[in-house]
């Protein structure tokens, strides 16, 4: 049985009051909020230990680059992935999409080869193929949703073709929750020798990852919706394919030795990492793994599911609610619009009692269009959320429709 007024004690954003009521905060799919320990790591990093990495002989050096590679092994282990250089520091999941689409494109994909996603991807899992799409004169092809928004398999296996050359998709729909059936995706894809990119930004804080156990190609992930620092990501690739790729970007830490006639580029995983990588924010993400780990990845399954499924059922219960978004494959977010009231409106009235949730179209414009509207609510749940706090939602909800209906 998990502690969660001990969790939620561990987060002190959560012990303030907004507009004059308790917080509660269910705007965890945009960011969580950080637990003490990752705020006290970030703290005692420029109160002990500052200095750049990978690039001094001094003390505080060896000492900031000695934590910055052990939180390089933290997520290694977090992840199981196979090697520690299988592992890439980012800005974050749109940055670690953008490398992948430029690096993979520029040496893999060529004039009429196909890239796949699927119709309800983020917009970051959309737009950097579209570009190398552009560039490359390749066709961009999508796996549609089904009016729940689930994705067609049967639609999936017809699209694949000998010129599929990567298959991009979300792990968990960001917009509505939704768990797409990724191994299927991944074992189909590689069938026809395409590559696949996983991107967990929405499933790595609330499910185990074994990226050995699913065989993809790539999955990326951000530390700010996990716990950790904003400003940092991860992607993880298979050694092999990170080393036919070129570099995404050039400058220090990435090379072996410059000179005007020719520069050699370093190996895995700096190949990648040019200029000083935030390090900081890549040892609070070291730091949130271990408040995960401390929790239990399984744990924090079962917690969230449960609660999602609580929340749900009050929602349903709801006159002239609609949820967007229905499976039995679902994590953590509940997208959903009451009849005739506008999306932006229930989120003002709500955040008047101290809610916090999302509106509007949550980068997935494409999702939005599906269902035939323009936005929706968004309550997205981590850890420290409470069965409580769903019912002082459906409170909040009642009352829009009372003053809106
Ligand atoms: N991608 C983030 C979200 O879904 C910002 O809210």
């Amino acid at each position: 049985m998990l502690e969660i007024d001990k969790i939620r004690n561990n987060f002190p954003i959560l012990n303030q009051t907004v507009n004059n009521k308790p917080l509660i905060y269910l705007d965890n799919g945009a960011t969580t909020q950080k637990p003490k320990q990752v705020i006290e790591i970030i703290e005692k990093m420029y109160s002990e230990y500052n200095s750049n990495i990978h690039r001094g002989v001094h003390f505080l050096s060896n000492k900031s680059t000695e934590i910055y590679e052990n939180a390089r092994n933290i997520v290694k282990d977090f992840i199981n992935a196979e090697k520690r250089e299988e592992i890439i520091f980012t800005k974050g999941t749109t940055d670690a999409i953008n490398l992948v689409a430029f690096s993979f494109g520029e040496k893999f994909i060529h004039e009429n080869d196909e890239i796949i996603v699927a119709e309800t991807e983020h917009h970051s899992n959309i737009v950097p193929w579209q570009m190398l799409c552009e560039s490359k004169k390749a066709v961009l092809k999508v796996i549609s949703a089904d009016k729940n928004g689930e994705l067609q398999l049967d639609e999936y296996k017809k699209i694949l073709n000998k010129n599929t050359k990567m298959v991009a998709v979300a792990h968990v729909a960001n917009s509505i929750g939704i768990i797409n059936p990724i191994q299927e995706i991944i074992d189909e894809a590689h069938k026809i020798g395409a590559k696949v990119l996983i991107d967990g930004a929405q499933s790595i804080q609330h499910k185990n990852i074994d990226v050995q156990e699913l065989n993809c190609d790539f999955f990326v992930f951000s530390g700010h919706k996990m716990y950790a620092e904003t400003g940092i990501g991860v992607l993880y690739g298979k050694k092999g394919l990170l080393e036919e790729m070129p570099p995404y970007q050039g400058g220090g830490d990435m090379i072996k030795s410059v000179s005007f006639e020719k520069t050699e580029f370093a190996g895995l995983p700096l190949k990648f990492e040019a200029g000083t990588s935030n390090y900081v924010a890549a040892i609070s993400m070291g730091e949130a793994i271990n408040f995960i780990n401390s929790v239990g990845i399984e744990n924090i399954e079962k917690y969230e599911t449960e609660l999602l499924k609580y929340a749900e059922e009050k929602l349903s219960s709801i006159d002239g609610l609609t949820i967007y978004g229905k499976s039995k494959h679902k994590t953590s977010a509940i997208s959903f619009l009451l009849n005739g009231i506008h999306h932006y409106d229930t989120g003002m009235i709500i955040d008047k009692l101290g809610i916090a949730v999302r509106t509007g179209a949550h980068c997935a414009e494409p999702t939005m269009k599906h269902f035939g509207i323009t936005g929706t609510v968004r309550a997205s749940f981590a850890i420290y959320n409470t069965k409580e706090e769903v019912d002082k939602l459906i409170e909040g909800i009642n009352k829009v429709k009372m003053m809106l209906g």
